[in-house]
């Protein structure tokens, strides 16, 4: 495991404050999550336009480094830069030299010396976006895409900004993440978001077995009794069991779990009647959602995979800027004129 430890503000932001990387959430105050959600917003008109592109990164190199599989992730950063106008390479791990056991860092080394201007990076292992912020030649942005169990902060972000269009706001919401939060890089990102945005209360639901032992430092309520947990609900964000992650037995049956956690229409009425259902994806039918929900009229789960390029589209752009900032900075006064 690569240590994380705590990501200092000064690796993501540059002396301004301003983003230059995009690591965790950690750190980022309202403001910055405001700003991020307001950016996102404006980018969201260009995905209903016939041309979906605005030039902010024209002529710009972004590298999707995914070393863990995904779907919904890699192909709206692959999206977002495209509609940035940016030039963007995928590197398949499978087929890459990493396959034949180059290093990490070695295969970095190669792709900054292709002239790249941002490594968007998925990684099993937690901190290895942070690591290769550390070490990165200056002007290259790092976007975290998901490390480990650490932390996914485009993912939050953009189901910040669903439960913002839906619900107007943050303030007085009651919020609920359920299931494996255990080893879910997701909920660690979106409880800290939330608890940032200033909603009223972030509430866990789970079996002990799938919490992770801090769990309450995080800033939230936990529930082990899901009829109970849904009261009074106005966002109910579902999680997928991540049996990748799981070493030894940590339920007695998918069935049982789906039976005690999995959310089906008679858990979601005990929620208000306005109450909106997320999930990150990929969902599980019949695992830890009913399909009659993930398909029904409170669900807002396609909503967030939409929201998804316009959140990647403000994050790459807002990051890219901060090093041009950073490197017009860095440069002597001389040459500046
Ligand atoms: C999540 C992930 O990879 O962390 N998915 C996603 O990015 N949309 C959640 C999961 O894999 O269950």
């Amino acid at each position: 495991m690569i240590a994380h430890g705590s990501t200092s503000p000064s690796l993501q932001l540059t002396h301004e404050g301003r983003l230059k990387h995009f690591l965790t959430l950690d750190g980022l105050d309202r403001a910055m999550l405001t700003a991020i959600l307001d950016t996102a917003d404006s980018f969201i008109e260009v995905g209903e336009r016939t041309i979906k592109k605005v030039p902010l990164l024209r002529g710009r190199t972004v590298v999707n480094l995914f070393f863990e599989s995904s779907t919904r992730t890699r192909s709206t950063f692959e999206l977002a830069a495209k509609r940035l106008s940016a030039d963007v390479l995928n590197l398949d791990i499978n087929t890459s030299a990493t396959s034949k056991g180059e290093s990490l860092s070695d295969t970095l080394l190669n792709l900054e010396a292709m002239a790249s201007d941002m490594f968007v990076v998925r990684h099993s292992q937690s901190g290895a976006p942070h690591f290769i912020a550390e070490t990165v030649t200056p002007g290259v942005a790092i976007i975290n895409a998901g490390d480990g169990r650490h932390a996914h902060p485009t993912q939050a972000m953009l189901d910040m900004l669903t439960i913002r269009q839906h619900k107007g706001g943050f303030e007085g919401l009651k919020v609920a993440v359920v299931g494996d939060i255990l080893h879910s890089r997701v909920a660690r990102s979106q409880i800290r978001a939330l608890n940032t945005l200033g909603v009223a209360e972030v509430r866990v639901i789970a079996p002990a077995t799938l919490l992770p032992r801090d769990i309450e430092s995080l800033g939230c309520k936990v529930e082990y009794d899901m009829s109970h947990g849904m009261r009074d609900l106005d966002v109910v964000i579902m999680l997928r069991l991540q049996l990748e992650r799981m070493e030894g037995a940590l339920l007695p049956s998918e069935r049982e779990f789906y039976r005690l956690y999995g959310l089906n229409q008679e858990k979601l009425s005990l929620a208000k009647p306005d109450c909106i259902v997320m999930h990150p994806g990929p969902i599980n039918r019949g695992v830890e959602i009913e399909s009659e929900v993930a398909d029904g009229s409170q669900s807002v789960i396609l909503n967030q995979v939409t929201n998804g390029i316009a959140v990647r589209m403000a994050v790459m752009s807002m990051a890219m800027s901060g090093q041009v900032s950073e490197r017009v900075k860095a440069r002597p006064a001389e040459v500046r004129t």
